[in-house]
């Protein structure tokens, strides 16, 4: 049977999926979102949206709370229907048309199916039913970053331009995403089709996060289970890091788990500090993991000649001998030096790795590297399966590689 949790009392509040009934601190774009779409409720088109805000700063709960909101005053949806697509697991654009037709398709006979149908057919065929209902549709594409990457913009030249062949019924589109650059990549049409209104979400503060942590606690944690101060200082790391409202309810939900692990009665400012640090290596590793297979041979490379000169900085030079080396015994045909270059730029502006652009006099300039990562995450990168070969296999000429 599994054990009661004695700290926390309904786990499924600290779930980033939960929509809370209130969201402190977004008054002003809910107001700004609800006054542009109004309308819809008239059966009068609103104008497009485009939500634009750095992760974890409400995005997609506002739009749910939204579309919850409009449902209330709606409840039949007679004038007005709130589809909602998460361009993240749909990025293509049968995908998208697929989804939001079978939103708004009751009968299960009249589907569109999974795949088969050309786009063309399934074009027209949403076409058909949304002019059959007779009102406003509003389509949430949330992460709509996620398909202009995969996909292109056809999609939403294909979408802004339907209200031109319709007559009885209007879309109207809310397109949401964090990437602060995405209007900059469309063309200028479907920029200014799309862009019609913007929304502006700013990343939270100190105390605004503690706000928003302090309610979620109270629905989730046993009382008298948080240590005074645990939660302000989940509030303040998370605000100095990036104003994240996800980051701050991921580090006490983690700092929670690390107190029971521990068997603690009590979650404590340590235990909060062991969550940031687990939290901050987990995301690290994750940006090593899915790095390309030439920045991990090039990082590998830093880290072998680090130790071959027992964790002393070395320089681009030391570097580029050992890589050759490494693809050597990988069967790799080696990049050229100025692109391996690059490659350690831009480790470190990931911050996996220091390089400090050094001045030898009439050599030139090379860069001195440090290693920024720990023991835990050096050892990780050895584990990549990607350097399988190199466990199998140790040409004499290599020192020690791993
Ligand atoms: N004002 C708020 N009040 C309460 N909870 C909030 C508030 N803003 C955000 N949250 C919570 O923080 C988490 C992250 O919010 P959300 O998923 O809406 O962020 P987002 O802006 O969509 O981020 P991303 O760009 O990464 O998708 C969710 O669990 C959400 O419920
Ligand atoms: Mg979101």
């Amino acid at each position: 049977m599994k054990k009661r949790s004695v700290l926390i009392k309904n786990r499924s509040f600290l779930h980033t999926t939960y929509i809370p009934d209130q969201l402190p601190h977004r008054e002003n774009e809910i107001t700004n979102i609800v006054e542009i779409i109004t309308p819809s409720l008239n059966k009068n088109k609103p104008s497009n949206i485009l939500v634009i805000g750095k992760t974890g700063t409400g995005k997609t709960a506002v739009l749910n709370y939204i579309g919850r909101e409009l449902k209330k005053e709606d409840s039949t949806e007679e004038n007005c229907s709130f589809l909602y697509v998460n361009c993240e697991i749909v990025d293509n654009p049968y995908g998208i048309l697929f989804n939001i037709s079978n939103q708004i398709i009751k009968d299960h006979n009249n589907k569109i199916p999974f795949t088969g149908w050309s786009l063309d057919k399934v074009y027209d065929t949403i076409i058909n039913y949304i002019e059959s209902e007779s009102k406003i549709f509003i389509i949430v594409l949330d992460e709509i970053d996620k398909i202009l990457q995969k996909s292109g913009d056809d999609i939403f030249y294909f979408l802004t331009t339907m209200n031109e062949v319709l007559t009885d019924s209007k879309i109207s589109i809310i397109g949401v995403t964090n990437n602060t650059k995405f209007i900059e990549l469309l063309s200028p049409k479907i920029k200014s089709r799309l862009g019609e209104e913007k929304v502006v979400f700013p990343p939270y503060d100190s105390e605004q996060l503690e706000s928003i942590l302090k309610r979620r606690a109270e629905l989730a944690f046993e009382s008298g289970v948080i240590e005074e101060g645990v939660i302000s200082l989940c509030a303040g790391m998370s605000a100095k890091d990036s104003g994240d409202a996800r980051k701050a309810l991921d580090l006490l939900r983690v700092s929670a788990e690390i107190a029971e692990r521990n068997g603690d009665s009590l979650i404590t400012e340590a235990h909060v500090r062991s969550a940031w640090n687990e939290m901050e290596k987990d995301a690290v590793q994750e940006v090593i993991r899915t790095l390309p297979d030439q920045s991990k041979m090039v990082l590998m490379s830093c880290i072998t000649a680090h130790e071959n000169k027992k964790n002393v900085s070395v320089i681009t030079g030391d570097v580029y001998s050992v890589y050759k080396d490494i693809c050597n015994s990988m069967y790799t045909v080696p990049l050229k030096e100025k692109r391996v270059t690059d490659l350690i730029s831009e480790l470190d502006m990931l911050g996996i790795i220091h390089a400090r652009v050094k001045s030898f006099g009439r050599n030139g300039r090379t860069r001195e590297i440090d290693i920024n990562v720990n023991k835990d995450t050096i050892e990780f990168i050895k584990k990549d399966e990607l350097f399988e070969p190199l466990r199998k296999h140790k040409p004499a000429k290599q020192t020690t590689l791993l």
